[in-house]
């Protein structure tokens, strides 16, 4: 269990960009937090990934657990150690490393050269296109290929919580839907998944339950399913008509990463 209680960040003396935001994770299923700019979304993701300081912020109130485990006061090394990883908002691939050197650098914190190969051939399996392009400069690839690789990287630690800062990005609608099918493929095979998102079509087709953030503060929350059918989130973040969203939201159960054409 990913546990948020009562936290508070703050960057530099002034800006409090997150207060007093209290939500649990629960193992095995799909968190979406929603909300518009400035929100405080990837503040969040900074905040559990332990990188706020690189960005001068810090934890002003509150803690952050992961199972037993106090997590808000670890470095981000040991954050992956205890299971949790962060695909970060912009994807972040290096684009002048092969897509093999990229997962090589997103397993340095397994010791065994075994299973990093083991971990590097499983991705290679669950993603297609980066089995084919591994001799490939990251930065040849397309965004939605780059975004593959950047979740594909994420992987590579065996975390037990993956968190991703807005996938969709940038990336085409058609590109879009895969990566919700790709993350539902990821949750199937036993990893929880914390999604943030300003597209919330996209966020809530896929999630078990729903947060939504505005101004640093929680506004709503609850099952996701129903929070697409309230009429403020369809307002707010959903727009356009009914058949349109349920376009938007309608993940292919069955698909598999491998097809992922992008
Ligand atoms: N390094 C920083 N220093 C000072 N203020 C910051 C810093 N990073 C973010 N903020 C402020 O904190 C608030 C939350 O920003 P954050 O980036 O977490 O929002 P977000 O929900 O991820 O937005 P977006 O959807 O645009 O990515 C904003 O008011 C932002 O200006
Ligand atoms: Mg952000």
């Amino acid at each position: 269990m990913l546990i948020f209680d009562s936290l508070s960040v703050r960057y530099g003396a002034g800006v409090q960009a997150i207060e007093d935001v209290g939500f649990e994770v629960r193992p095995g299923t799909v968190c979406a937090i929603i909300g518009g700019n400035g929100a405080g979304k990837t503040t969040l993701m900074r905040a559990v990934s332990g990188t706020l300081g690189y960005h001068g912020g810090r934890v002003v109130s509150g803690e952050i657990r992961l199972g037993e485990t106090r997590i808000d006061r670890l470095n981000p090394h040991r954050i992956v150690q205890h299971g949790l990883a962060l695909v970060p908002e912009g994807r972040h691939v290096f684009g002048e490393l092969t897509v093999e050197e990229n997962l090589q650098v997103g397993a340095t914190t397994i010791g065994s050269g075994k299973l990093r190969q083991q971990r590097v051939r499983r991705a290679y399996e669950m993603f297609e296109a980066l089995g084919r392009y591994r001799t490939r400069r990251a930065s040849l690839l397309s965004g939605g290929e780059q975004q593959m690789l950047a979740i594909a990287r994420g992987l590579m630690s065996g975390p037990e919580v993956l968190l991703l800062d807005e996938p969709s990005l940038g990336i085409a609608p058609k590109v879009v839907h895969r990566i919700g099918e790709t993350l539902r493929e990821i949750n199937r095979a036993g990893t929880t998944v914390v999604l943030v998102e300003q597209n919330a079509a996209m966020a809530l087709g896929v999630a078990d339950q729903g947060v939504v953030i505005e101004r640093g503060a929680i506004s709503m929350r609850g099952d996701a399913a129903e929070m697409r059918e309230t009429e403020e989130i369809r307002r707010m973040y959903l727009g356009g008509s009914a058949e349109e969203e349920e376009e938007a939201v309608a993940a292919a159960p069955h698909a598999t990463i491998g097809r992922w054409e992008a």
